[in-house]
């Protein structure tokens, strides 16, 4: 099956590799933004299978429908530029702890880490076994007395240090700790202080860089960017190099709806 054409599909597909003592490790990122949510709806029947169909109808929220169809539609777009199949022969299906997993006739399948704001669908698809969680998080001041009540005294000191105000420091600690539990794939199922930070340092222009006090084979990188810290957590000796393609994304999720930073997207 395949997508039927369309000017605007207000998705990107970007390299997002990492680099490790051992070579470079392969990671492809597709966002997908709310612009393009008609779209999606719209032509679900040609990427959606009969079991994704199912759990779809199973939702009763609709905000909470809107996010499942565009992560299944982030993970399909990155999915299929990685394996080459068209997203409607791509199966994916929630593991029993809920995370993503593909079903693909190949033998090269990526492992694939999402995330969904009310704006976007992020997907990161990156080779198997390389242990990756994403996050992208809008820095919303209402919410700070709920990202506080998640961090601890030590994570609490910690931020005074950080040339951040309040929010945008809650929002890093929390978005970090949301993409090592990805990575670990538990999720928030574990007492947060499971997840504590044990350093986090600036490295300049909005990136910081975390390690884990109960996860030392992890580390986390994050951007603030536009409103929103959009975080990955990975193998520590792993580290992202996103190109300059990337900042354009970044750009994009912070300005929704910016149809014209979709326009140019990869022909299918
Ligand atoms: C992982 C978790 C922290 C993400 O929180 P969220 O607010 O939904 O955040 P995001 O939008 O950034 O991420 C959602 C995606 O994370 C992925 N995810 C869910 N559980 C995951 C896990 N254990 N490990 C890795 N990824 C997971 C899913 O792909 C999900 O999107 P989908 O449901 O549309 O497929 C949260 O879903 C969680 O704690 N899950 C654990 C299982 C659980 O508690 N289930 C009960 C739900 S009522």
């Amino acid at each position: 099956m395949t997508l039927p054409e369309s000017r605007f599909h207000g998705e990107c597909l970007v390299d997002f590799p990492f680099d490790r003592p051992d070579g470079p490790v392969r990671g492809r990122l597709a966002l997908v933004h709310k612009g393009a949510f008609d779209f999606i709806e719209r032509n679900r029947a040609t990427y959606l299978f009969a079991s994704e169909e199912e759990a779809l109808s199973s939702l009763k929220i609709e905000r909470r429908r809107r996010t499942y169809l565009m992560g299944r539609y982030a993970l399909k777009r990155a999915a299929s530029d990685w394996t080459g199949l068209p997203p409607g022969r791509l199966e994916t299906v929630a593991a029993i702890l809920e995370y993503p997993i593909l079903k693909a006739p190949v033998a090269d399948v990526p492992d694939l880490t999402l995330t969904h704001t009310d704006g976007a669908a992020i997907c990161l698809a990156v080779e198997a076994g390389h242990a990756t969680g994403i996050d992208l998080e809008p820095i919303n001041p209402a919410r700070l007395a709920t990202y506080d009540r998640v961090t601890t005294p030590r994570e609490r000191d910690a931020s005074r240090n950080l040339a951040l105000d309040a929010p945008s420091a809650a929002v890093l600690y929390w978005s970090l700790r949301e993409a090592l539990s990805k990575a670990v794939r538990c999720g928030f199922t574990v007492p947060f202080e499971v997840l504590e930070l044990e350093a986090l340092h600036e490295h300049g222009d909005g990136l910081f860089r975390a390690t884990f006090r109960n996860f030392g084979q992890y580390a986390g990188h994050a951007w603030i960017r536009d409103g929103h810290v959009f975080a990955v957590v990975h193998p520590k000796k792993s580290v992202p190099q996103p190109g300059p393609e990337f900042w354009k994304i970044l750009r994009a999720t912070g300005c929704f709806p910016k149809e014209t930073d979709m326009l140019e997207s990869p022909a299918r």
